[in-house]
């Protein structure tokens, strides 16, 4: 028997919102690079997610065709996993009201996501903002996923997709995988730099909150160095002081050194020498996945056949589900 049939399927997808920060290369991507060997991966764009807040069509159109050559750059390795424009494989869509027909008006009424980005776009509360878990939950089940790695924010809708998903194979058979969260041991979540409460977030409006992965060396130390820390001058790992406690997680995944290794090394050395170190340590990271990217910008035909290529997979895997689906459901398929 094949092996590679054996594999688990881990799946995920990223918004084509703005250029990766460090945050989602920390808390998301390092991780999809690293779990590529021992899971089938796929990993897309989620372009059609992006649409249920007003966005300028051509910034979009751009940061999509850009957020695949970051992928690559950070390490996706086409070989090992299945990359794509979710807007290529018009399955999610399809899924989606299939199981927008599943869903319960009430249960998508308490996503706290919802709730949140009503009450922040009250001019534009919109059905596909209400509508998002549904969508997301068929990104996940056209592909039988049994892992989703993915952030805190996002745990109530891989709820939501279990939930739909049990109710669907109650009814129907089994349809679908049960999808698990896959959650990663350190630096899941990175906070913004000038407000250590809140997520690290590529939208956000003042640049000083993140480091984009592509800032220059002269800009991520800037960044650091403008970055919020705590009263005292100490570097040492704590609840009560989030803002060094942060840095020190980036520093750690970045160095692979322990917290306990990185106090150690900026014992009695003061907030300025370690924000200069980490603000080198960064750049000096992200130096060849920048190279990297410059590279596949140049070559839209390529970047084009990557997109093309991962589509018609991921298109094989979705209409199959699909297809299940509508036999399922009484939906008539045209090779009845
Ligand atoms: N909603 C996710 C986010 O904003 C992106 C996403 C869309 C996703 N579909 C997904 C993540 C499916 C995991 C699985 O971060």
């Amino acid at each position: 028997m094949n092996m590679e049939n054996k594999k688990q399927v881990m799946l995920s997808g990223i918004q084509p919102t703005g250029i990766f920060t460090l945050g989602n290369y920390i808390g998301a991507i390092k991780n999809w690079e690293k779990v590529q060997q021992e899971y089938k991966c796929l990993y897309f764009i989620a372009n059609l997610h992006s649409l249920t807040v007003k966005n300028d069509p051509k910034i979009i159109k751009q940061l999509t065709l850009d957020s695949v050559a970051l992928l690559l750059a950070c390490g996706i390795d086409i070989k090992k996993s299945i990359v794509f424009i979710q807007s290529h494989v018009p399955r999610h869509a399809e899924l989606s009201w299939v199981l927008a027909c599943h869903t319960q008006f009430g249960e998508l009424s308490r996503m706290t996501q919802f709730k949140d980005k009503s009450s922040k776009n009250a001019d534009n509360i919109n059905a596909g903002l209400f509508c998002y878990p549904v969508l997301m939950a068929a990104d996940i089940l056209l592909y039988q996923a049994n892992y989703v790695p993915i952030g805190a924010d996002q745990k109530q809708h891989l709820e939501i997709t279990r939930d739909i998903a049990n109710r669907f194979n109650k009814l129907y058979g089994d349809i679908f995988e049960i999808p698990n969260p896959y959650i990663q041991k350190k630096g899941a979540r990175i906070m913004s730099l000038q407000d250590p409460t809140s997520k690290m977030s590529k939208s956000d409006n003042n640049p000083n909150c993140y480091i984009s992965i592509l800032d220059t060396k002269d800009v991520i130390i800037k960044k650091f160095k403008r970055a919020v820390t705590d009263s005292d001058t100490n570097i040492i790992y704590s609840d009560d002081k989030p803002g060094i406690s942060n840095l020190m997680t980036i520093y750690s995944v970045i160095s692979g050194k322990s917290i306990k290794e990185t106090e150690q090394e900026f014992a009695g050395k003061g907030y300025g020498y370690f924000k200069t170190a980490i603000g080198e340590l960064v750049a000096c990271h992200l130096k060849p996945i920048q190279d990297k990217y410059e590279k596949l910008l140049e070559d839209k035909k390529y970047l084009q056949e990557v997109c093309l290529n991962g589509a018609e997979q991921a298109s094989k895997i979705a209409s199959k589900t699909l297809n299940k689906v509508y036999k399922s459901l009484g939906i008539l398929t045209k090779n009845f």
